[in-house]
């Protein structure tokens, strides 16, 4: 059985890790950094409170067994000494997810299928039945995560992926995962006391999880969990947490505002804020970046323009780039503006000097997200870049 203190791993995309780290220990749980996750010792309340609060994170696994692994017979082994009479339940479902690498599985697909029998094995001689597998929506997802010699098999307390939050828009274009958008948010230093723009805002996810943070909002409040499904969790109510949290909850200090040319982005976007519940405390506004209103002093103006990877062209974005570039340094003296970079020859047309840079990754594409404080009078100065 699952002991009380839980060995844990809170999975994140690359970059981000260190943000996750400080939202745990926000949480008051101790963690360490990882590639791509942090890991921490948690029990049950702390894993549901992960799952509710954790912004940044895609996934709460719990580790539950791991051995050398050169092949076939030593997943298969690895998996079958595991008490899964314990976890599995008879009329319950199970799935099992494949990440990382092993050379001795070049098929990922084989690597679930010796878990998955190991599993099912175990629980016909054990207890004398076999659980259905569901890969959809499972009631147990097994998370097998291979390493060049090693396994390790984990519980997937969060079911869905964390950035599925339930105010994603389907037909949304080019959208950030949420939990990056959160990200840039907090590596911005964005903690609701700052005036937030996003200027080319598109379906809104920045904005909506920058309401979310100036709120004091769960970002997974209007979600399940998977972990809710089972007997065996002894957690305090997770209705109880929230019920707590939403109470607590409190009026941004200062404006949060999304901007986009595309009347049918912006549609999305208010479409998003109210499915999140934060269409009061955020404003849109139409306009071309070239046409951005003066800017209060202190503001974050953060923001992912189009790469030309997945919108618009890279010649045609030049132009974009130097127009933002020059919006800013004319009516933003005095804020920050951070650029979400899929493509670093684009930068250079935003003609300031970044000041911070981070490596970060948008699904399959290596990002930088750079900070450019603009300064009084940096307008008409030759550009830096
Ligand atoms: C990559 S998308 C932003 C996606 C957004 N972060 C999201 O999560 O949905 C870029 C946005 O820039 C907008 N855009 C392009 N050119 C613009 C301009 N000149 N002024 C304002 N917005 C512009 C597009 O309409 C598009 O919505």
């Amino acid at each position: 059985m699952l002991g009380v203190d839980l060995s844990c791993v809170a999975t994140c995309s690359r970059g981000l890790e260190a943000v996750l780290l400080r939202e745990l220990q926000a949480l008051g749980i101790a963690g360490r950094a990882r590639t791509g996750a942090v890991a921490f010792t948690g029990n049950w309340h702390q894993v549901a409170c992960a799952n509710l609060w954790l912004r940044t994170a895609a996934r709460v696994l719990i580790f539950l067994a791991g051995g050398p692994c050169a092949g076939r017979d030593d997943l298969y082994s690895v998996a079958f000494a595991f008490p899964w009479e314990d976890l599995v339940w008879n009329g319950s479902t199970v799935a099992v997810q494949v990440a990382g690498r092993n050379a001795a599985f070049a098929n990922t697909h084989f690597a679930a299928l010796v878990v998955k029998d190991a599993v099912v094995d175990r629980l016909r001689t054990q207890k004398g039945f076999r659980p259905s597998v569901d890969v959809h929506n499972p009631d147990l997802r097994v998370v097998l995560h291979l390493e060049a010699a090693a396994c390790g098999l984990y519980l997937d307390t969060s079911g869905e992926p964390l950035s599925h939050r339930g105010y994603r828009q389907k037909e949304a274009e080019a959208p950030l995962s949420e939990c990056l958008a959160a990200g840039l948010l907090l590596l911005a230093g964005y903690n609701g006391g700052q005036p937030l723009l996003d200027p080319m805002c598109g379906s809104g996810t920045i904005v909506v999880e920058a309401a979310l943070i100036a709120t004091g909002t769960p970002p997974g409040y209007k979600r399940r969990f998977a972990f809710e499904r089972w007997p065996f969790v002894t957690a305090r109510a997770l209705a109880e947490i929230k019920a707590k949290a939403l109470a607590e909850r409190k009026k941004p200090k200062a404006p949060i505002v999304g901007r986009d040319l595309s009347a049918h982005a912006l549609k999305q976007a208010r479409k998003a804020a109210k499915a999140a519940g934060m269409e009061t405390v955020v404003r849109w506004e139409k306009g071309d970046v070239r046409e951005l209103p003066k800017v209060e002093a202190g503001t974050l103006i953060v923001t992912n323009p189009p790469y030309g990877v997945r919108l618009g062209k890279e010649p045609e974005l030049v132009a974009l780039y130097r127009n933002l570039g020059d919006a800013v340094k004319r009516q933003g003296a005095g804020s920050t503006l951070w650029l979400l970079l899929g493509n670093s020859r684009l930068a250079r047309h935003v003609g300031l000097k970044p000041a911070k840079k981070f490596q970060l990754h948008n699904g399959p594409l290596r990002c930088q997200f750079c900070s450019y404080p603009v300064v009084e009078g940096s307008f008409g100065r030759k550009n830096p870049a």
